[in-house]
């Protein structure tokens, strides 16, 4: 099959559609208002440091697992693990074992679960980490598409010109009012995933990678333009402040686990969305190079999000806790105050910028289960595309009509209490909850585990080898210095100072442990005073 297989362009190619990935709601809807719900510039610093030692060892693991495979991510992994894994029956065995005991304390919901999982690894051993990286997929995109339908009704409010208030509480109403009309919300939804399912049925090539060429630097170029924006408001240093300086006592314990799950959302680490991209890359592509641009630009999306919408808010006086309305009602309010009457216009530009850059990350999440269908099941890709599409929406149309309560699904409520005993204000958070701070950490700690334990640095670092013109194994201190292509700085001699050596001791060791203590921090067994 894989000489069949569809290939970017070209590295540009490869990078722009995987920072189309990696930059969306995440960056300029999310991470402002969770950095602004949790004390700001100290979870800046917290997320910046996850970012560095997590998520970039843990994008190359994927991008590199992909490109070996040129497969989705079952088949990676399937194609990957050795055929006996006695760390996944170990690991089997230990869910069935705390299952039982879970019988024992009554808590049958998570019992069952782990009965389902624990089986699962004894039989599929880690093909289970893809498996469940495709059923993530269709979890992430089913509120992903809800926030992504909001963008496209606010297009649709600034051109018919009804975004006309500078107030909050006009701001916080409408958005509210608009929440709430499930009708219009659902229409909204179900477009955002049509949209989504068309650009995926043309494929790699022509479908991801031309529009995402299209749409990146037009959402850089319109982000610029809004911090230049927010900077020139009269109070806006204190917004910078707030971004920037790191006041750790905001910073709760729950903060931390809130900062890893997002440096994986926002990477799009953790479910194999890079396993599928990695794998329409060539050979001959330097996949150091690419991971590093990828993060980079990601990073820098997120904090520009941050210094565009910050100054505004605390300019125009807005509170910066406002949680997942805060660009829906403040970036509005900052255009309607641009003296010439044209907020309308730069709202309605703003909008279609954020309906873009979640278009690119929509179509990357389900990319991966069609891609899965393709591979595994051999559906043609029309099939795949249209079957995945109507499941992610219905399952979907659940977290649109109970965002904010509730009232509308009271069974599903009911149910939920009964057999997890978690409390949430609706279908929508227990999604988000579920998939950011458990099943996309879990994700990504076991990959890290799989390619250093697993597959191995060794076999790993020589598939990054290719097409990276020996940058794996240059001297680090020799690449700072400028002397990497220095001949009596020659790289064979110094092998253990180079970014191949320094990657593997981190996958083997700094990620998983970071992220392993970051849950049992989370679940109270691990404290710092
Ligand atoms: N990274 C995207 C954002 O920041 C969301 C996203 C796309 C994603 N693909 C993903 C998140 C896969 C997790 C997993 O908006």
């Amino acid at each position: 099959m894989s000489e069949m297989r569809e290939h970017w362009s070209g590295s540009l190619g490869f990078v722009l559609a995987a920072a189309g990935s990696a930059v969306g709601l995440g960056n300029i809807w999310k991470f402002p208002y969770i950095a602004g719900e949790n004390g700001g510039g100290a979870f800046v610093a917290v997320y910046l440091i996850c970012i560095a030692i997590i998520g970039f060892p843990i994008m190359l693991c994927e991008i590199t697992m992909g490109r070996r495979t040129q497969k989705n991510p079952v088949g990676a992994f399937k194609a990957l693990s050795p055929r006996k894994s006695h760390l996944a029956n170990f690991i089997g065995f230990c869910m069935l074992f705390t299952a039982i005991a879970l019988l024992f304390f009554q808590h049958y919901g998570y019992a069952v679960v782990l009965l389902i999982l624990g089986s699962l690894v004894i039989r599929y051993g880690w093909t289970v980490v893809g498996i469940v990286g495709v059923f993530t997929g269709v979890i992430i995109l089913s509120y992903y598409s809800v926030v992504g339908g909001w963008t496209l009704g606010y297009i649709i409010k600034s051109f018919s010109g009804e975004l006309t208030y500078v107030k909050e509480s006009a701001a916080s109403a409408s958005f509210d009012a608009f929440k709430n009309n499930i009708g219009w919300v659902i229409t909204m939804q179900l477009g955002f995933i049509f949209l989504c399912a068309l650009i995926l049925l043309k494929g790699v090539r022509d479908g991801i990678e031309k529009w995402s060429k299209i749409l990146m630097p037009l959402l850089f170029f319109l982000l610029i333009v809004l911090i230049l924006r927010g900077l020139t408001l009269p109070g806006a240093t204190k917004g910078v402040n707030f971004m920037l300086s790191p006041k750790m006592s905001n910073l709760s314990a729950e903060s931390i686990l809130i900062a890893l799950g997002h440096a994986f959302f926002t990477l799009s680490l953790g479910m194999g969305t890079m396993i599928t991209y990695g794998s329409y890359i060539s050979r001959e592509q330097n996949i150091f190079m690419s991971t590093l641009s990828i993060v980079v630009l990601d990073t820098v999306m997120a904090i520009c999000a941050g210094l565009a919408i910050f100054p505004s808010v605390f300019a125009m006086g807005f509170k910066e806790a406002a949680g997942p309305g805060l660009v829906f009602n403040v970036l509005p309010a900052v255009f309607n105050s641009i003296p010439g009457g044209l907020g309308w216009l730069w709202a309605g530009l703003f909008f279609i910028l954020l309906a873009i850059a979640a278009l690119t990350s929509g179509i990357s999440m389900l990319e991966v289960v069609i891609a899965f269908f393709v591979d595994e099941v051999k559906w043609s890709r029309k099939k795949a595309v249209i079957i995945t599409a109507s499941a992610t929406a219905a399952l979907g149309v659940l977290s649109a009509i109970s965002i904010s309560s509730w009232n509308r699904l009271e069974w599903l409520h009911i149910a939920l209490v009964k057999t997890f005993g978690v409390e949430s204000t609706g279908f929508f958070e227990v999604m988000d909850k579920l998939s950011s701070n458990w099943l996309l950490p879990l994700g990504g700690l076991s990959i890290a585990i799989f390619v250093g334990w697993i597959w191995g640095t060794k076999k790993a670092v020589e598939e990054i080898r290719h097409g990276s013109h020996n940058f794996a194994d240059v001297h680090l201190i020799s690449l700072l210095a400028g002397l990497k292509d220095d001949p009596s700085h020659n790289n064979s001699k110094y092998h253990v100072l180079t970014l191949a050596s320094m990657w593997g001791i981190f996958i083997r060791f700094i990620t998983p442990v970071a992220v392993m203590a970051a849950f049992l921090y989370e679940i109270g067994w691990l404290t710092f005073k």
